[in-house]
């Protein structure tokens, strides 16, 4: 039998394959990728050879840890404008909902972003999507949301797919049309949830770059009734569904999800327990964001304990916004996950792998260390892999290799 003959293999590494609850941990590892896809993984000592004479090029990586690369899952960073104003006024005593309904918050970027050129909102995502690859991350969720009109929501889709061609990331764009009621429909509202139905879903389909429809369910955006209807007809249309669920208030937002049969309910701080049942039995996975609850100082947590004995799948992400959630720093955000929401450090790092490419519907394409997988890869400079939740430094990752490629 020849010898295998691989691209690329990586030697004298640890692994966490993020395979298992305890992460999948190989010791003394190698993993070799081909054709950009991961084509061996085990212990070294396994190896069926010589490593130079199994690969065209080895990295003696001198004991450093390797993961997955990272998925972000949840992420508003295409928008034009900045809202460090929406900042000084809670901290001046007013509420994120106050300062929303005054016509600051999600408006405020709405109309910053219609100005904006194309190249300008490109300008301003690449950027934060690059802060987020030196955290490890090579595939970013990207949601539209402050265009909300048929056609500047379409130019987000189209501005969020244009990112992979500046940062080594997969791109994976959500038609999130229904963010919240724009100016001009406040006393129609039927109006504007029917253009989102009738017009602006079949226009992303027809774009075809959207895989997924979100809707921000909440007394300052829509309610369950009005969710439910373009929720139920994206769904319809094949998209993945998504939901701002219980963030501010309890709408009953994690059983509307488990109704429709959408994929994941983010961020439910007011999540019942009720809510956590109906999403065990439907399988929708909790997508965690506690860089909006620290950001704007959220008296609630969301049910992580309840949600762990249930058996959800939760997810973690930034939650990158301009308003709730100023963060392109994942550390940041583990390090919250595990100490102002109480997830354990394996949780939170499954969060942002395994978990998180379930939440996108990826799971046999990325998020593990496995045969076939992609080979988005990120090496850590670090002893302890519970490091990138514990420090709050600098980012310790050493390399980045997208699709076999080295990438950094
Ligand atoms: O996920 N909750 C709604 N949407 C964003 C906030 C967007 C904004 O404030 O601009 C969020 O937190
Ligand atoms: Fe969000």
């Amino acid at each position: 039998m020849p010898e295998p003959r691989w691209d690329r293999l990586w030697t004298d590494v640890h692994l966490a394959t993020m395979t298992d609850p305890s992460l999948g941990i190989v010791r003394n590892a190698a993993i070799a990728a081909s054709d950009g896809r991961i084509a061996w993984v085990g212990p070294a000592a396994d190896l069926p050879g010589p490593p130079d004479h199994l690969a065209a090029e080895v990295i003696h990586c001198a004991g450093a840890w390797l993961t997955p690369g990272f998925i972000d899952c949840h992420t508003h960073i295409v928008f034009g404008g900045d809202r460090t104003a929406d900042f000084r006024r809670r901290l001046h005593g007013e509420s994120y909902a106050e300062i929303a309904r005054a016509g600051g918050g999600i408006m405020s970027t709405v109309r910053a972003t219609r100005a904006a050129s194309n190249e300008e909102l490109t300008a301003g995502a690449a950027a934060r999507a690059t802060e987020l690859s030196a955290w490890g991350v090579t595939t970013i969720e990207v949601k539209s949301g402050y265009g909300l009109d048929l056609d500047n929501e379409i130019r987000m889709l189209e501005v969020a797919a244009g990112l992979a061609r500046h940062v080594p990331a997969d791109i994976s764009p959500t038609l999130l049309a229904a963010h919240t009621i724009p100016a001009g429909y406040t006393r129609r509202r039927a109006d504007y949830v029917r253009l989102v139905v009738d017009e602006i879903i079949p226009a992303a389909l027809k774009q075809g770059h959207a895989t997924a429809i979100d809707v921000f369910c909440e007394d300052i955006a829509f309610t369950p009734d009005e969710s439910r209807a373009i929720l139920e007809a994206g769904i319809e249309a094949g998209l993945h569904g998504r939901l701002h669920a219980d963030q501010l208030t309890d709408q009953g937002g994690g059983a509307l999800a488990a109704a429709v049969g959408a994929r994941s309910a983010d961020h439910l701080e007011y999540l019942s327990e009720g809510g956590v049942h109906a999403m065990a039995e439907a399988e929708v996975y909790a997508v965690l964001l506690p860089g909006a609850a620290y950001t704007l100082g959220a008296d609630r947590r969301p049910p992580v304990d309840t949600l762990r004995r249930a058996g959800v799948t939760m997810a973690l992400a930034t939650d990158a916004n301009p308003g709730s959630s100023p963060i392109t720093n994942v550390g940041m955000i583990l390090n919250l996950g595990c100490i102002l929401f109480g997830l354990t450090p394996e949780e939170a790092l499954a969060g942002f792998t395994a978990a998180a490419a379930r939440v996108l519907g990826q799971e046999r394409d990325r998020g593990t260390l496995e045969p076939g997988l992609r080979a988005d890869l990120a090496l850590w400079r670090v002893d302890d892999l519970a490091e990138l939740c514990y420090r709050m430094g600098a980012s310790p990752l050493e390399s980045l290799v997208k699709d076999g490629l080295p990438a950094t």
